[in-house]
């Protein structure tokens, strides 16, 4: 339920708040951080998230937003930076008439991430602003858009300083950490202020509409829970696909790499939720039982498992090595693809491919579930079904099925059973990842948030191959060259097949692109 009397605290608030989903958080607080620390996390989204919920109605009565970060800025100087992000094309008087609106309900102080005068002054304005509008209980958000290397000190301040009467919730990003012990490490120093119930790991993939709707897909429908299991399905692939370079954010991609990019956190939540066994309830509690629990059966990924690539240029288009802010000699991946298994019952042998590129030819996120062969006898060459969820852009869903070509014929062909939601829900507004995540933060809903011990065995699987591939127990593998703006190294497509994916003309491409 929806508290009223709380306000939002972003804490990281200064700089270009800002043109690009995903940038370099040391722009935006203007720190002196080193290469490693440097994450991109998108506090870009949060104001105009917090807008969309604004102008929807959905935020708490008297809510006020406060930002905090180290640029010291006055408050006009503050709105203008804000409200160059929201978005109005059609110059809308209503959005418009909203914004000014918006712009009354936030402030901004500044002041440092380690200075505990700094958090005093901070919980003075926070108490002024409560005196003012909020007359009963004090609830407030704080929502850390900060480099890890301020993480800690920061949540310690606020647990600290800035503490207030009622309900107190903290949320943070990636990364958490870079390995198993260095996530354990950045969680145990988060555990000393903020407990488990306080704190919302975002993902922010579990706040995208697709993945939101796989548990009502999955559990919601007998024609699909009764055949999803090694007896149906062949193979799954979930592919993440950006027709962009690392463009400038080369030196923080270095440190991180495709795979703890996205991976080990966006692609591995979509295979969780995809894999995991039927929740008692949809409670949070429940929902991420059942998480843990298919995670825990997934083995730390092979070396032979792996392909590993890195972009070259092409069509004009840099190299990664070609970003100054990248070592001459880096062999980090762009691109990875990834075999991943899961010893119960349910899914013993079939193969979940996990493959995200950079500096591909589209941009695409999509699930694809390619069911096994029908008994040979009766038909010969007949395509596979398939049923492919995608995730991003135009969602749909459509299962690739045969049917009898109409008319005299008696030969079969390849269909799309579609579900196009603009087409099919062309009413509907889809809501944005971080909308979904802020408000269900609000309501205190953990269940498209990361419980400390999924992080931990999300961790485990990956931990070994991310050492393996930066050469911590031998020399480190050197990546597959791609060009830029292809489908990834050439010898994707055996290693696909090699685990047992079959690719099948298709007739009626209407939703089938070059993947
Ligand atoms: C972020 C990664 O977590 O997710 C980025 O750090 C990536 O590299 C982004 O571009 C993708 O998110 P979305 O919502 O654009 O698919």
């Amino acid at each position: 339920e929806l508290k009223d009397d709380t306000i939002i605290i972003v804490l990281g608030a200064s700089g270009d708040l800002a043109k690009k989903k995903h940038i370099v958080i040391a722009e935006l607080t203007e720190l002196p951080i080193p290469a490693c620390d440097v994450v991109i996390a998108p506090p870009s989204q949060t104001f105009p998230a917090l807008f969309g919920l604004f102008k929807m109605g959905y935020l708490p009565k008297d809510v006020h937003i406060i930002g905090y970060a180290r640029t010291k800025m006055d408050e006009v100087e503050y709105h203008k930076r804000l409200t160059s992000n929201l978005k109005n094309p059609d110059n809308d008087p209503e959005v418009s008439a909203k914004i000014e609106e918006f712009k009354k309900l936030s402030t901004y102080i500044a002041g440092s991430y380690e200075d505990t005068g700094a958090f005093k002054e901070l919980n003075k304005h926070l108490e002024e602003v409560e005196n003012k509008y909020t007359a009963k209980s004090r609830n407030r958000l704080f929502y850390l858009a900060l480099p890890p290397s301020v993480f800690i000190p920061v949540a310690k301040h606020l647990r600290v300083n800035c503490y207030a009467s009622g309900v107190n919730r903290i949320i943070i990003e990636k990364p958490f950490g870079k390995d198993s012990a260095s996530s354990r490490e950045l969680l145990g120093s988060l555990k000393e202020h903020w407990t488990e119930d306080e704190t919302f790991r975002i993902d922010h993939y579990l706040g995208k509409e697709m993945v939101k709707n796989m548990l009502v897909l999955r559990f919601a429908n007998v024609a699909f829970s009764s055949g999803w299991d090694k007896n149906s399905i062949s193979n799954v692939q979930i592919t993440f696909k950006e027709p962009f370079g690392t463009e400038g954010r080369g030196g923080y991609f270095d440190e991180f790499g495709i795979i703890r990019d996205v991976l080990q956190n966006h692609l591995l939540q979509v295979l969780s939720i995809l894999t995991m066994e039927r929740p008692v309830s949809f409670s949070a509690e429940d929902i991420r039982d059942e998480k843990v629990k298919v995670l825990r059966a997934i083995p730390p990924i092979e070396h032979g498992d792996t392909l590993l690539g890195q972009y070259v240029a092409a069509n004009g288009k840099p190299g990664y090595l070609d970003d100054e802010t990248v070592p001459y000699n880096s062999v980090c991946p762009t691109f990875a693809a990834t075999t991943l298994w899961i010893n119960n019952p349910r899914w013993e042998g079939v193969p979940f491919i996990l493959k995200a590129g950079k500096a591909l030819n589209e941009a695409k996120v999509e699930i694809r579930i390619q069911y096994k062969d029908v008994t040979q006898g009766i038909f010969k060459d007949i395509s596979r079904n398939e049923l492919v969820i995608r995730i991003q852009p135009t969602e749909s869903i459509y299962l690739k099925l045969n049917t009898k070509t109409p008319g005299l014929s008696t030969r079969a062909v390849p269909i799309e059973m579609d579900l196009t939601y603009k087409r099919r829900f062309s009413d509907s507004k889809i809501p944005e990842a971080y909308e979904s995540l802020i408000l269900d933060a609000l309501k205190g809903d953990h269940s498209n948030f990361v419980r400390d011990d999924e992080l931990d065995v999300a961790w485990k699987i990956f931990t070994p191959i991310l050492h393996w591939i930066e050469g911590k127990n031998g020399p480190a593998p050197k990546p597959l060259q791609y060009p830029y703006g292809s489908r990834g190294p050439k010898e994707l497509d055996p290693f696909i097949h090699k685990y047992g994916y079959r690719r099948s003309d298709n007739l009626y491409k209407a939703n089938e692109a070059s993947d």
